[in-house]
């Protein structure tokens, strides 16, 4: 019986790269559509970008371009990717469309009208220069617990505390760097509580989610009434503005699920099909693929919506894990933090495929790429088992038929015909992992038979050559059957062994029968080995020369326990310096004569600096909150002699006192040994 499969993968966002990680999920959800296409179901493969929220509109503003400019860029990186990697999705479209918007609107109204919908004021941090309120992550500030300067307005990365930005001391935006200031708006909320009980009955029904999730649904949040749910946000904001509730935007997290139904529709338009077929129909099984970071969103609150707009609610959700590279987090200082172009540019999308499958089960568990073990199993498994088949048959039988009737092969090609419901069941329920262990069995077993009828020595005996055509006969169909079997993860391998035995592998059942007196082509080169080279390659190109965004390991070669904090704090630019651009910078050692407080200004101190002789220079320095002025006066430091002098409000700077630290109560002015004498230059 054939079924209709609406599947879809969770709609990346635009406004980053996809890298490795990602892949897991489309390439986990592209074998199970194109293994229910092989199976001959009516199946869609359904996606789009996620292109909404404070991130986008923020980069758009930094890189001085539209949301719209910024997003259909991002969309045709993500389209190639998926491309390079064999993920072929029936539409790929994007949440910031007029069929997703008006799905919105209607959606809204539904809720609206269930009486789920309620407004209360929320007092945010709001940045009075970008004219903005800000997203926790734009906030940073001073730890309130461990002290520790530049964290997120939510979460201490050092101590690992959770607060809110309104405990931040000294907060600051990322975005300005101005002051942030509480204000308060009018947000709507969806009160989930009111779902209650269908969410127990649907999430615990056993049918829709993995068992670990059905309980940690359960034990985290179905124990108690469910919070209200703030899905508006007030400007600016990248979004789809609120029909009845103007100059107010829907936060990205109720359009990006729409999105699903929105890239639907468009797909239905293009193919004259309904809308309802897909989504409003008893017909038709919505299966939703996630990892499990975003757990709470499709399991909980789209369920609920779609309950209350009437639309289809998934048959099944299925949640991966997360992916990490030789045991640890993907780290751009360890050049893990692979793109999916950077390994498109080094190593075959093919390998990635497989490994992928081999890792992946029905578990909830994360999966790790072990380079070594990835370059093992794919030379042993692809090269050393399946494509050897192939290649140590066809060769004998070139530009010839294969035998017209299936000689005796002792039973194996049944055998393997006979594995087809159960590696079929398998990749129904997600195990690929079992799958392909039951595969490889296949081809163990394919390889034996040819290392003991070896082919190699029937070619030499002229009065053997109808049982080496027998041979290669039986050999070749085994590799056909695992082609089928690989075939939603391998689709570059299903093509080359079509053109091979010049009849196309079209469906499941295909590993049924065996083909006969179809002639076999040249065998041409199906699959190398991994070039640990490339593997290196990939690697190097994925570092990050610039240590942004991500602290550096500590080394062992720091035997002083200095952490990496305070370089992440503040990365280096990595603009490189010629020895000439450094040489221009002219540094002296100079002793402070003077320091005055500076009426009206809080944070600086004047300094006049002599440089020796009669040579001084006024500074004014930005050190009052850790230095009073008499404690300066008498002191060397190092100022920076020929900086282009700069009007201030309270008179002329005509140099700089240097100093590190992030700044506040974290500032440290440089102090040169003993002996040095004002004037020296600094080299
Ligand atoms: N935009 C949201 C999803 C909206 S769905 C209506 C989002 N985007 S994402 O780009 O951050 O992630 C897309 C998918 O990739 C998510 O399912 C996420 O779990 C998955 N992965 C992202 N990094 C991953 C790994 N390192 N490993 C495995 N999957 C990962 O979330
Ligand atoms: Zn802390």
């Amino acid at each position: 019986m054939s079924r209709r499969i609406l599947v879809t993968a969770a709609l990346p966002y635009a406004n980053g790269p996809i890298h490795i990680g990602h892949l897991v999920e489309y390439i986990q959800t592209d074998i199970w559509v194109r293994f229910q296409k092989l199976r001959g179901h009516r199946c869609l493969y359904i996606c789009a970008d996620d292109t909404h929220g404070t991130a986008i509109m923020i980069r758009a503003r930094q890189e001085g371009r539209s949301e719209e400019e910024l997003i259909a860029d991002m969309r045709e990186q993500h389209v190639r990717d998926f491309a390079a990697f064999d993920i072929e999705f029936d539409n790929y479209g994007s949440t910031h469309c007029d069929e997703n918007r008006e799905l919105c609107e209607q959606i809204w109204k539904s809720v609206t009208d269930a009486g789920l919908v309620i407004e209360k004021p929320v007092e945010q941090l709001y940045d009075p220069e970008a004219e903005t309120f800000l997203a926790d992550r734009f906030v940073k500030g001073t730890c309130p617990v461990c002290k520790t300067p530049d964290q997120n307005g939510d979460h201490c990365e050092k101590c690992l505390s959770n607060y809110t930005p309104k405990e931040l001391i000294d907060p600051k935006s990322r975005l300005s760097g101005a002051t942030p200031i509480l204000h308060e708006a009018p947000h709507r909320f969806i009160q989930l509580e009111q779902l209650h009980e269908f969410l127990d009955e649907w999430t615990q029904s056993g049918e829709h989610l993995q068992p670990e999730i059905a309980n940690y649904l359960k034990g985290h949040f179905l124990g108690d009434e469910l919070r209200d749910w703030d899905v508006t946000r007030p400007p600016a904001y990248f979004g789809f503005e609120i029909p009845d509730f103007p100059g107010n935007y829907w936060y990205v997290w109720f359009d990006a699920p729409i999105g699903y139904i929105g890239s639907t529709h468009q797909w239905c338009k293009e193919h004259g099909e309904s809308l309802d077929v897909w989504w409003r129909s008893p017909d038709c099984e919505v299966h939703h693929f996630i990892g499990k970071d975003i757990t709470y969103f499709h399991t909980l609150f789209w369920p609920g919506i779609l309950k209350t707009a009437g639309l289809n609610l998934p048959e099944k959700v299925h949640i991966h894990g997360f992916l990490t590279v030789d045991g640890e987090k993907m780290s751009k200082s360890k050049g893990t933090f692979i793109q999916a172009s950077t390994y498109a540019d080094h190593l075959n999308p093919s390998y990635l495929r497989y490994f992928f499958a081999s890792k992946l089960s029905s578990k909830v568990d994360d999966l790790d790429l072990n380079l070594d073990e990835f370059k093992a199993k794919v030379d042993s498994d692809l090269v050393g088992k399946v494509v050897n088949i192939a290649s140590r048959c066809a060769k004998f039988v070139a530009d010839q038929p294969l035998s017209n009737e299936y000689p005796d092969d002792g039973g194996l090609f049944q055998q393997a015909a006979d594995a087809a419901d159960r590696i079929a069941e398998l990749y129904e329920n997600c195990d690929y992992s079992a799958a392909i262990r039951e595969i490889m069995l296949l081809a163990d077993r394919a390889n034996q038979y040819i290392e003991a009828k070896e082919p190699w020595t029937l070619r030499k005996d002229e009065s053997r050559q109808d049982e080496l055509r027998d041979v290669c006969t039986v050999g070749l169909n085994l590799f056909r059957q695992i082609v089928v079997y690989l075939g939603p993860v391998l689709p570059r391998l299903v093509n080359q062994t079509d053109e091979l035995l010049s009849e196309p592998i079209r469906q499941w059942d295909d590993a049924r029968s065996p083909l006969l007196g179809t002639t076999v082509n040249q065998f041409q080169h199906m699959l190398k080995r991994v070039d640990p080279q490339q593997v290196e390659k990939m690697i190097d190109d994925s570092k990050e020369t610039l240590p942004g965004g991500e602290a550096p390991q500590p080394s062992t070669l720091n035997q002083y326990n200095d952490g990496p904090e305070s370089l992440a704090a503040e990365p280096m630019s990595g603009e490189e310096c010629t020895f000439d651009d450094f040489m221009k910078v002219d540094m002296r050692v100079a002793r402070v004569v003077e320091a005055n407080h500076v009426e009206g200004a809080d944070k600086l101190l004047q300094l006049t600096l002599s440089l020796g002789g009669d040579e001084t220079r006024n500074v004014f320095a930005g050190i009052k909150s850790v230095y009073d002025p008499e404690q300066l006066v008498g002191r060397l430091v190092i100022c920076c002699a020929n900086l282009a002098p700069r009007k201030m409000r309270f008179g002329l700077s005509e140099g700089m006192v240097l100093a590190s630290g992030p700044g506040g109560k974290d500032i440290f002015l440089l102090n040169p040994d003993d002996g040095a004498k004002p004037g020296m230059r600094v080299h």
